[in-house]
């Protein structure tokens, strides 16, 4: 498992990932990153939205 700074974990694929709801998300791709920060429209699969909301530095 790789992870990034502000972003996702990076795992090889494919995955099968069972949710607490029961769900089952599935993804068939070499590598999949797992959302991490939680803002993802498509999660526990990172869609790219922590980098729309990291801060700039002052
Ligand atoms: S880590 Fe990418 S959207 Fe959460």
């Amino acid at each position: 498992m790789e992870y990034t700074a502000d972003g996702p974990a990076l795992i090889e694929g494919p995955v099968e990932l069972h949710m607490p709801d029961g769900r089952v998300v599935r993804s068939d791709r070499f590598l999949v990153a797992l959302c991490l920060c939680r803002r993802s429209a498509n999660y526990p699969l990172c869609d790219t939205s922590h980098r729309r909301t990291r801060r700039q530095a002052t």
